[in-house]
């Protein structure tokens, strides 16, 4: 069968629309084939540009979820049997092919519901075991309500302070004004690797030198680092590394928390219940050691699976492949949308991914739903980051967010469905 002309994606919209093809080594053309999510009820392709909040998954990570669910199912860690040694085997190997894949060591790696729990595991028992009155974590204005709230908690519960690092005018995490606020009080820096509405890149490097220089770790929030840079833990010289496999091509409900080896041994445990202990009894229980002490209960078996396949779909295609054809598409929107007079563009023309925008006069819902009416889904509203939405003095932006199926046809589809909006509110 030729796919290339039986495709509803071989009807090739950039030439339709007469949009500009991008040139990097990404066969978008390609790639979109193996999205079944990409097309709509009717069969059509769908110009998905919401991947900053949860991407479309590749048929091998279907087939691996199903295949988990299915003729290979069984528990981990218990049974005596063989199909659960099995799965218990690839369980591990895909908490392996997970920590390779942002340069970690597999017992440094947690498997969690998603960033927001490695958040929560980190404040609860890291913050709980070493802070106190008087101390200080750092955030920053940018930051996603995960990496706010939870930090808000524990600072409650153990009398520790928050302070917030200003942003630069084009909207990166001012690490100049962070190191001129760091001293020995503070205990922590938690800082978005990606930002999810400006796309804003942070230089984590920097971040952990002046962090360490006072003596206080660095937590990075990867959800949106992960899926368009290549990252390493180890150069990062980073203490916390968190992400969701959702965003990463990969099924809901798993995420993992990478934390340095030694910081994450002396870490308590998070919940208590089975799996998690070495020996229980009333008078006394002790743990097992890291990353199963932070695993407690049956875990999310098969979304681990589907995990390991799609750092496995990713790896193939490469993050260097991924980052060079997606920065060629917020190059591509930016420069269409400086060229409107109608539109304010947030975050720096280097924005990984992701573009955020508003247009004047109409509100971001209302563009939203006339780009749905054209087939275009963009996310519209505070994306989980209202102290970032105050600094900006908007209510809401327009977020467009690429993944690595993202080409120019949904670049082009986008501009005509703003077009049509500016036409219909006038
Ligand atoms: C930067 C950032 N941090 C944290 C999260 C929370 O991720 P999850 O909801 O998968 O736990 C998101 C998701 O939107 C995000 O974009």
């Amino acid at each position: 069968m030729n796919r290339a002309t039986t495709h509803p994606f071989a009807s090739r919209e950039v030439e339709k629309r007469g949009a500009k093809r991008v040139s990097t080594s990404l066969d978008t053309n390609g790639l979109k084939f193996d999205f079944p999510g990409l097309l709509n009820a009717s069969g059509e392709p769908w110009h998905y540009l919401d991947s900053a909040a949860t991407a479309q998954k590749p048929q091998a990570v279907i087939d691996a979820v199903t295949q988990a669910l299915g003729r290979d199912y069984a528990t981990v860690h218990r049974g005596v049997y063989a199909r659960s040694a099995e799965m218990t085997l690839a369980y591990e190997a895909a908490r392996r092919r997970v920590a390779g894949f942002i340069g970690g060591a597999e017992e440094e790696v947690v498997f969690t519901r998603g960033a927001t729990e490695a958040i929560n595991l980190v404040a609860a028992t890291w913050g709980a075991a070493n802070l106190g009155p008087g101390d200080r974590i750092l955030l920053s204005l940018l930051e996603h309500h995960s990496n706010i709230v939870p930090w808000q908690l524990i600072a409650e519960r153990t009398g520790a302070a928050i302070d917030v690092c200003p942003l630069t005018a084009d909207g990166r995490i001012d690490l100049d004004a962070a190191e001129a606020m760091l001293t020995e009080r503070y205990k922590l820096v938690a800082f978005a690797h990606v930002s999810n509405v400006l796309g804003s890149v942070l230089d984590a490097r920097r971040a952990a030198e002046i962090a360490h220089r006072v003596g206080a770790k660095l937590l990075l929030d990867g959800c949106q680092a992960v899926p368009r840079l290549k990252v390493d833990v180890a150069a990062l010289d980073c203490d916390f590394y968190a992400f969701s496999a959702h965003k990463l091509y990969g099924p809901t409900g798993i995420g993992a928390l990478w934390a340095r080896a030694e910081i994450l041994d002396a870490m308590p445990p998070y919940q208590g219940g089975g799996a998690m202990i070495d020996r229980v009894t009333f008078a006394r229980t002790t743990y097992a050691p890291a990353p199963q002490r932070f695993e407690a209960g049956t875990p999310a078996i098969v979304e681990a699976i589907g995990f390991g396949a799609a750092v496995d779909y990713v790896s193939a295609i490469g993050l260097d492949a991924i980052e060079r054809h997606e920065n060629a598409l917020v190059a591509q929107l930016r420069e269409a949308l400086r060229g409107r007079n109608d539109v304010a563009l947030f975050g720096p023309d280097d924005a990984a991914g992701i573009v955020s925008f508003a247009l004047d006069g109409i509100h971001p819902h209302d563009l939203g739903t006339i780009l749905d009416e054209g087939n275009v889904a963009i996310r519209a509203g505070h994306h989980c980051a209202q102290p970032l939405m105050e600094h900006l003095g908007v209510p809401a932006t327009a977020r467009a967010s690429f993944g690595l199926y993202s080409d120019e046809s949904d670049v082009a589809a986008l501009l005509a469905g703003i077009e049509r909006t500016r036409t219909i509110f006038g």
